[in-house]
């Protein structure tokens, strides 16, 4: 039977006639059921199978998120760009994370490395409270700056020496907003969720088409397929220098 712990909750995708087994094998407090993810807010269906209140902290790589799982997703599968990105910013650095969610590059960020500021948009009012409190709860309230609102609008422009674009959807529709942020010789991590055929070569096209609209160059520094996303769809980041 499938499924993941986040927090102290096990989160499943099918029927289950035995919990108890479950909690025991999982040890787990509670069990929550998890349906379509729906929406521009990516919020999940979600139906309660045992126990009280789908609120949870989960713990990963020393770091905290408290999180409603009935309201927010958690993506195991980027366990490993969260943890990359953890350790990838320069001493001094100021950093842009377009489309925040709960901190989950932002917080690793701030807790494994020592960049100037960061500073974090979130259009979700729900994933922008819970941000703001994982900022604190991780004690990192001197380095990033919670935003709320469209990134489009709220970004502060000019200023960063890197750039996260951790959405996908319709990503490409925000590198004009990412190349008005970004300083000269500043890194773009553009994501994207792409058909296999295409991967790689459609978000490097789109990222040296919104850099050439503003006479930048680009330099590929690095591409990795994060996660299978569909049936075959990847979703795939690139590491852009933008010259
Ligand atoms: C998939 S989640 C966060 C993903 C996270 N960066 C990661 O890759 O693990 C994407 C977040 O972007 C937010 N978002 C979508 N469009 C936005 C916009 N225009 N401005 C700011 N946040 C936005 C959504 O509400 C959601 O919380």
């Amino acid at each position: 039977m499938k499924g993941k712990v986040i927090g102290d909750i096990l989160v499943i995708k099918e029927n289950i006639d035995n919990p108890q087994n479950l909690l025991k094998t999982h040890g787990v407090k509670r069990i929550v059921k998890l349906g379509r993810i729906n929406g521009l807010k990516r919020e999940p269906d979600v139906e309660l199978i045992h126990g009280e209140g789908t609120v949870t902290t989960h713990k990963e790589n020393k770091c905290l998120f408290k999180l409603d799982v009935s309201k927010i997703m958690w993506s195991k599968g980027n366990t490993t760009e969260r943890k990359r990105m953890s350790n990838i910013v320069q001493n001094g650095e100021t950093v842009v994370d377009m489309f925040a969610g709960i901190g989950y590059f932002s917080i690793p960020i701030a807790v494994h490395s020592k960049p100037a500021k960061i500073y974090s948009t979130e259009i979700n009012p729900v994933s922008y409270s819970y941000l703001c409190e994982n900022v604190k709860l991780n004690h990192v309230e001197e380095i990033v700056k919670p935003i709320f609102g469209d990134c489009r609008i709220k970004a502060p422009k000019g200023i960063a020496d890197r750039v996260l674009m951790g959405y996908i959807g319709n990503t490409n529709e925000y590198l004009d907003v990412a190349m008005d942020i970004i300083k000269k010789d500043g890194i773009i991590h553009y994501h994207e969720s792409v058909p296999d055929k295409l991967k790689f070569i459609r978000p490097i096209e789109r990222i040296q088409k919104a850099a050439k609209n503003i006479d930048r160059e680009v330099e590929i520094l690095n591409k990795r397929i994060i996660k299978p996303y569909s049936p075959g769809v990847f979703h795939v980041v690139v590491d852009a220098k933008i010259n």
